[in-house]
């Protein structure tokens, strides 16, 4: 399978859109990307455009990466969860079921890095593992090949100065690290 089919799969999803609004909004990036960077839903602006991290949390994300060298255009950028769920917490199941797309993009780009951003994406990935990035943001897990780092969610990174001074550690690991 290629990146573009499974962005098609999760475009033709009826299961990802079920009590979601918007556009689909599959992840974008290069299908060679040396680092995919990990998120927990589409908020309203990803889903009026379909693209991943275009609004505040995105423009934070974009100058996180910019602050360590990083041009977003050369990662792949994705969430767990593919449509807006609105504002209300995302079930178990719906985390579960994304996992299932974000998987298969992960074995396809196999990338050296994935930067897990917040405990949805912890969870998505590693469900056995019940990580918490409060307490184990700054670590790596490896799996398959891959390098996994664990930070916060851009957006508590960009609402709270305690949470961003962590971050902007984190990502000066995540800087060695790609
Ligand atoms: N937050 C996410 O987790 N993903 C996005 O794409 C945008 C905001």
């Amino acid at each position: 399978m290629t990146l573009k089919e499974i962005e098609n799969e999760i475009k033709n999803c009826k299961t990802c859109r079920k009590d979601k609004k918007g556009l689909p909004v599959p992840g974008e990036g290069p299908s060679d990307a040396g680092a995919m960077f990990i998120g927990m839903a589409p908020g309203k602006k990803e889903s009026e455009t379909g693209r991943p991290f275009v609004g505040r949390a995105g423009k934070f994300l974009n100058e996180m990466l910019e602050s360590i060298g990083i041009n977003r255009e050369d990662v792949y950028i994705t969430s767990p969860v593919k449509y807006y769920p609105g504002d209300r917490n995302l079930r178990k199941e719906e985390i579960r079921h994304g996992a299932e797309h974000l998987k298969k993009q992960i074995e396809v780009l196999s990338p050296e890095l994935v930067v897990l951003m917040g405990d949805v994406a912890a969870e998505a990935v590693f469900p056995e593992k019940d990580i918490k990035v409060t307490e184990d943001h700054g670590k790596t897990y490896r799996k398959e090949g891959t390098t996994y780092f664990v930070t916060f969610h851009p957006a508590a990174g960009m609402r709270f100065p305690k949470i961003r001074k962590m971050m902007k550690k984190d990502f000066q690991k995540i800087a060695s690290l790609a």
